[in-house]
């Protein structure tokens, strides 16, 4: 039976040129290269120059999906941007990239998953894609995580990184089985109760301020190995595949510890999986269309093969999704 489905046309990316090593790091804070490598797997990041927005990361990948997508900005009917560090408390970023590219049509909102912000974008334009409520979509993880980071707290300033990814979906006419290209299943989840573990101490309607991040880093440590196990096991129950199927994993990229005991438990092999942290460090949602675009761009994800995405974040929030190339 035909079904719509949204089928990935082209993805991009961009990092700012500032890079921050883990030497760098050492100069600001009490740490060495050493604890971050061995325990996050972090060599270095990218720090957005001061005129960078998030919204300007977000424009340039966007503008980069679109040329490897071959398609034209005013074929984008809905743009989602993934982020935890809009360029304002409002407008929308989403809508500002819209302006950016020329587009006066459909629809541009932001979504706040934090590190999950990319899987929860996805499984939403998914949805208004085989709906046929949109006819294409950017989705855009984008965020300069490097403002609302308390950069004298060694225990997070080292995490964290900027850059944005951008993905293009349109909807295009499949055969409703497994077979097909394009998004074939999301799973995404919350948890309120964990707010303390990962959250940024400040808000427009709280402090007034921004505020700046907060970690309980070994509770959420914890809480991220089980929850994704979890996430994708909800995946492979829905499409009767497991880790084997896999062609290409591509988590979120929060530790390197996380990414592997991650493919450990579903027993997907260290060479089907994509890892950026060591280059990038956090990015929070633009982790993954970042590792995305790297891996196609490089040619290592191919069209036609599965590709497994999963993340996890403040909220708590996690989810997964599964694509087909
Ligand atoms: O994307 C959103 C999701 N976020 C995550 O997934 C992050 C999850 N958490 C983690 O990645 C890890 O918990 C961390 C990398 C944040 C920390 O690693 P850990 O193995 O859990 O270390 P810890 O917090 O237990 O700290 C161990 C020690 C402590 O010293 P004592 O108390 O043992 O003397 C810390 O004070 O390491 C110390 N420490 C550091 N030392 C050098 C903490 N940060 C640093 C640092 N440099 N930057």
């Amino acid at each position: 039976m035909s079904k719509l489905r949204s089928v990935l046309r082209g993805c991009g990316s961009y990092l700012p040129a500032q890079i921050l090593t883990n030497a760098d790091m050492a100069k600001k804070v009490d740490t060495t290269d050493e604890w971050i490598v061995q325990r996050t797997g972090i060599r270095q990041r990218h720090i957005a120059a001061d005129d960078e927005t998030t919204s300007v990361l977000g424009l340039k990948a966007a503008e980069a999906a679109l040329a490897d997508a071959g398609m034209r900005a005013d074929e984008i009917d809905l743009i989602i941007v993934a982020t935890a560090t809009p360029d304002h408390t409002f407008p929308a970023t989403a809508t500002q990239i819209q302006a950016e590219l020329g587009i006066t049509q459909g629809a541009a909102f932001d979504l706040q998953a934090v590190c999950s912000g990319f899987v929860f974008a996805l499984a939403t334009a998914d949805k208004f894609l085989t709906s046929g409520a949109a006819k294409a979509a950017l989705v855009i993880g984008a965020e300069t995580f490097s403002r609302i980071l308390d950069w004298e707290d060694r225990t997070t300033c080292v995490l964290f990184g900027d850059g944005a990814g951008a993905v293009v979906l349109a909807a295009e006419e499949g055969e409703g089985t497994l077979a097909d290209r394009g998004v074939l299943t999301t799973h995404i989840r919350s948890d309120g109760r964990h707010k303390t573990k990962l959250y940024v101490d400040g808000g427009a309607g709280s402090t007034k301020t921004v505020g700046l991040l907060r970690m309980e880093g070994k509770e959420v440590f914890r809480h991220a190995v089980v929850n994704l196990a979890d996430t994708v096991r909800h995946t492979f129950e829905a499409t009767g595949l497991t880790g084997a199927d896999i062609d290409w994993f591509v988590p979120h990229q929060a530790n390197r510890r996380i990414i592997d005991a991650t493919a450990d438990k579903l027993g997907i092999s260290q060479d089907h999986v994509v890892v950026t942290v060591d280059r990038h460090g956090n990015t929070s949602a633009a982790s993954i269309p970042l590792a995305l675009a790297e891996a196609h761009a490089d040619g290592r994800i191919k069209r036609g093969q599965l590709v497994l995405i999963e993340a996890m974040g403040g909220g708590f929030t996690w989810g997964s999704a599964l694509i087909r190339w």
